[in-house]
């Protein structure tokens, strides 16, 4: 299934009747089984975007839909956070079960080899009856990440989800998540504002400006993700990582010496 963002604008109430335009007229589609990123300048509507594709807002102007698929039932969307808000009274079992627990989802006699399957490609087995406070942060955002497979979303949503994790774990979660992805092909969006990630991940990387978010460029990223890090491509991957970090730094350089609104 995909989603199309057709021409969306979102603006928030700031105050003594103004408006804070957040982002404008921003069209982009979700495709089918593609891996999006999202980078942009810290506070240009990064979230704000992934809220409104997750429902979770109506845009102020334009429309969010889905296309493509079965639209008969009403699609499922993930979403994994920075903080998964893991249920710390929960083992991870029942963590990843809460997914399920919306009802109508899948019927109560197949969770157990949903939950135990996800569990496997996560690689968690063994900490099934473990507790939140007694796994890493890695391991944390994997029960995260299981959560939001188990249910067999159409779309998953995923805002920068390794943030809080050291260096070293980020990027073996970052591996970990482009075999799992792999195995899956769910439409994903992925908001990082980490550059290097999002060329390593995604086959698409959209680039927002700074507030009020506009696309200012779409770049493909047309090597196969398991030869990205590969030295032979060092120096493509490099000229990706470029191009985009030029538009970043100048829209960065711009707000930094901008009159600030009292
Ligand atoms: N519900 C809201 N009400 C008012 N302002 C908001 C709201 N949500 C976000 N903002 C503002 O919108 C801007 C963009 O926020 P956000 O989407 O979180 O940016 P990013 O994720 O790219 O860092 C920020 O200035 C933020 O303060
Ligand atoms: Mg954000």
């Amino acid at each position: 299934m995909q989603l199309i963002i057709d021409h969306v604008s979102q603006t928030f109430p700031a105050g003594r009747g103004r408006a804070l335009s957040v982002l404008e007229d921003v069209s982009l589609t979700l495709r089918e089984q593609e891996f999006t990123a999202l980078v942009g300048p810290s506070g240009c509507g990064k979230s704000t975007l992934l809220n409104l594709c997750a429902g979770l807002l109506s845009p102020t102007a334009g429309t969010i839909k889905f296309a493509g698929g079965d639209l008969t039932a009403e699609p499922r969307v993930s979403i994994v956070f920075q903080e998964t808000g893991l249920m710390p009274w929960r083992n991870v079992y029942d963590n990843i079960a809460f997914g399920l627990e919306a009802g109508g989802i899948l019927p109560r006699k197949e969770w157990d080899g949903r939950i135990c399957h996800y569990i496997q490609l996560v690689g968690l087995a063994g900490f099934e009856n473990a507790y939140p406070h007694q796994l890493s942060g890695g391991m944390r955002q994997r029960v995260g990440i299981a959560r939001a497979l188990a249910v067999n979303p159409d779309l998953l949503l995923m805002d920068e989800p390794f943030s809080a994790l050291d260096a070293q774990t980020r990027l073996i979660m970052q591996e970990e998540l482009v075999s799992l992805w792999e195995k899956t092909k769910l439409t994903t969006l992925y908001v990082t504002h980490n550059i290097q990630e999002a060329v390593m991940l995604a086959d698409r990387v959209v680039l927002l400006s700074r507030r009020p978010g506009k696309v200012k460029d779409i770049l493909s990223i047309d090597i196969p993700r398991a030869d990205r890090e590969k030295p032979e491509y060092s120096e493509e991957i490099a000229g990706f990582i470029r191009r985009i970090w030029e538009h970043i730094s100048r829209d960065a350089r711009e707000a930094m010496t901008e009159v600030q609104e009292p």
